[in-house]
């Protein structure tokens, strides 16, 4: 297992010192407050108002969503396993002079690393996230952990559906079933071709692994902690790009022409920890 983390931290590593200079994370319209917020507006209106809320975010890669949180009003603390992604997160949160902190951490090993025991408002991660997890009753538990009573958990996540489609190569509406739906015990193990940020940036030798995880096995995972299940909701669009989608003038991903609407391509969950009786 150490094995398929190092070999992807390495390719998070990489695809971070691809994203800083991507259009597709346009870094520069974040830092000149031109696009200042990149939560969007159903996560927003979901997770409600954060103001003077503690969050922690989970997989958060180099921080933009993290720090958008701040700019909402939250205080936050952002973790992820990658070196470069924490390290970049750290260094523009001090260019936009956002009060933040940022833990390296593997998400299973969280729990001993971050010591907060009082524990979070809220806990958010989302937008491909939970492939590159092995065991999602795992991740459920360290969730749960970090949530105060009283707090709440959200994720808004591609669809298990929509992940077990191939969604390289194919055309729009071209439905080809190459995934597993459910968990499985052995990664899937494919070679790295730029990212989806850029799909041409060079990454030779790289190889990333990730786990399918059905949606039954997530909210079950996460209800068998304790959790409340607030709301599950399946939507109809993907944030970013499948090709197997067309992107509409909302910038969402959806299946073409009267296919649209058809079947789940994103979810959003959100669950309390109850107060304790
Ligand atoms: C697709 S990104 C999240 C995207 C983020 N929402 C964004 O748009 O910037 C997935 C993140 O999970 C992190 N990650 C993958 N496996 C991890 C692990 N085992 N522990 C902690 N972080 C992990 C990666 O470093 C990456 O930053």
């Amino acid at each position: 297992m150490d094995e398929y983390l190092a070999s992807n931290r390495r390719v998070w590593d990489a695809w971070t010192r691809i994203h800083l200079d991507s259009a597709f994370y346009d870094v520069d319209s974040f830092r000149d407050g031109e696009r200042p917020v990149r939560i969007r507006d159903y996560e927003q209106e979901e997770v409600g108002d954060v103001t003077g809320k503690t969050l922690l975010h989970l997989q958060c890669h180099f921080g933009l969503d993290t720090l958008s949180w701040a700019r909402l009003g939250a205080t936050v603390t952002g973790a992820d396993f990658s070196q470069e992604g924490i390290a970049a997160a750290r260094s523009l949160a001090e260019e936009v002079a956002i009060p933040a902190t940022f833990v390296c951490a593997d998400l299973y090993d969280l729990p001993a690393v971050l010591d907060r025991a009082e524990g979070f408002d809220i806990v958010y991660t989302s937008a491909g996230v939970l492939g590159w997890l092995p065991d999602i009753e795992g991740w459920a538990h360290v969730v749960e952990h970090f949530m105060k009573p009283g707090g709440l958990f959200y994720i808004a996540e591609g669809h298990p559906v929509a992940m077990a489609f191939e969604n390289e190569g194919v055309e729009p509406g071209e439905l080809r079933l190459q995934y597993p739906y459910w968990t499985h015990r052995e990664p899937i193990s494919l070679e790295v071709h730029g990212s989806y940020a850029d799909r041409q940036a060079p990454t030779e030798g790289l190889i990333e692994h990730g786990w399918d995880h059905g949606l039954g096995e997530i909210v079950t995972a996460l209800a068998q902690t304790g959790l409340r299940i607030d709301f599950l909701h399946e939507f109809p669009f993907s944030i970013w790009n499948l090709d197997f989608t067309v992107e509409g003038p909302d910038g969402r991903f959806r299946l073409p022409g009267d296919m649209d609407g058809r079947l789940p391509l994103s979810f959003s969950l959100k669950a309390t920890k109850p107060l304790a009786s």
